[in-house]
């Protein structure tokens, strides 16, 4: 199943993208839902996948995180289930994310579907993130203030809201319509009924995981270990004082380590990580090169595993953290541009003995494979 985006980039971009939220009506014409209730419940009920169940009772709000073993005692209204990254873990709702690729795969972050029942929803709140918010099966109310300073409080120690805010968009969200939401607006999202919504999130890192990123990279590549040296060293009045020229020294030492050549391989190790576990089954046993060929020749098609940063930077591509080259690198810009390749694509470039290597090197690593399961879930 594919998804078709009714959205002008360029005017989106322009008009509201960290700027303002807006609701667009049937951006998903015909939408079906990827996923049912109770396979969305099933992953909730999975060890490696991320899940909550946020309910509102007469005693407040309530969280639970899963694993769930069961869902026997929920009541009929007033609560949500919410699950991240099901992108990973579910290929037909992984579909969802393509139309937003547009936007870079880099800023992009996970697919997170709740299932609420009616007066479901986790409560007033903030998120640091863009999102868009698609609306599937049921109907549900969605209300988004403006990005004033507002204060924040936990009713619940897992749960961070925002106090009651006036409404700039309030709207009721009918299958396929959607709403962005840029960081820092107020939102509440409430159901009518049952329904299932699907955020795609798109995640910005702040300067202090950058900064925190980088020292991480000098640590483990030993980098940095030359030592301020000061031959002209100055007299001073005052023992105690730094004078302004060694603080502007000590500031150029470490400046200069971001404005390296390490800063290019590091930025990509950095970004083309996943914040959230991914689905890698190395295939047992391994594949041999020639049954690499093999599958090709059969016209099997080759699929990356949902969530895969695979990035490209300057000369280099980066999958999951990892840098890599390669003698043809018009190989490595297919991988990372189709998150499913055809055969007849990849055999032109296999004749190249390294590159069939290389690619039965990450499909051994369990980051492409053979087969497709989402046409499977399609049923
Ligand atoms: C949801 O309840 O589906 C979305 C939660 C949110 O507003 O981030
Ligand atoms: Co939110």
């Amino acid at each position: 199943m594919s998804f078709e985006l009714a959205i002008d980039w360029p005017t989106f971009l322009a008009t509201y993208w960290q700027k303002k939220p807006v609701v667009i009506r049937q951006a998903f014409a015909n939408f079906q839902d990827p996923i049912s209730p109770d396979e969305l419940a099933g992953l909730a009920m999975e060890n490696e996948v991320d899940s909550r169940l946020v309910s509102q009772t007469d005693a407040g709000w309530q969280v639970a995180h899963g694993p769930f073993t069961d869902f026997d005692h929920l009541t009929e209204s007033h609560w949500s289930l919410l699950v991240q990254a099901v992108n990973h873990w579910h290929p037909a709702a992984a579909e969802l994310m393509q139309p937003f690729r547009a936007l870079s795969d880099w800023r992009m972050d996970d697919l997170m579907i709740s299932f609420s029942v009616p007066d479901g929803g986790v409560g007033p709140h903030l998120d640091q993130y863009d999102v868009f918010i698609i609306q599937g099966a049921g109907r549900r109310r969605w209300r988004v203030g403006n990005n004033d300073v507002i204060a924040q409080h936990s009713p619940h120690p897992d749960l961070l809201q925002v106090t009651p805010f006036e409404a700039i968009i309030d709207e009721i969200l009918e299958p396929g319509d959607l709403v962005y939401i840029p960081p820092g607006f107020p939102h509440e999202g409430y159901s009518l009924e049952n329904s299932l919504n699907y955020s795609v999130g798109f995640r910005a890192p702040s300067g202090k995981e950058l900064l925190s990123g980088f020292a991480d990279y000098v640590l483990a590549q030993e980098l940095g270990s030359r030592r301020y040296e000061d031959p002209s060293l100055r007299l001073r009045d005052n023992a105690a004082t730094i004078l302004d020229e060694e603080a502007a020294r000590l500031r150029d030492m470490m400046s200069g380590l971001l404005n390296s050549e390490d800063f290019t391989p590091w930025l990509g190790e950095f970004l083309s990580q996943s914040r959230h576990e991914l689905d890698i089954a190395p295939p047992q046993p391994a594949y041999q090169e020639d049954e690499v060929r093999d599958a090709l020749e059969e016209g099997a098609a080759l699929h990356r595993i949902g969530g895969l940063k695979v990035l490209q930077l300057a000369s280099y591509t980066f999958i999951n953290g990892e840098r890599f080259s390669s003698p043809d690198p018009l190989f490595l810009s297919l991988l990372a541009d189709k998150a499913e390749i055809e055969a007849e694509q990849l055999l032109p470039l296999i004749e190249n003995n390294s590159l069939l290597t290389q690619l039965t090197g990450l499909i051994n690593a369990g980051y492409w494979h053979f087969g497709e399961e989402a046409e499977e879930d399609e049923e």
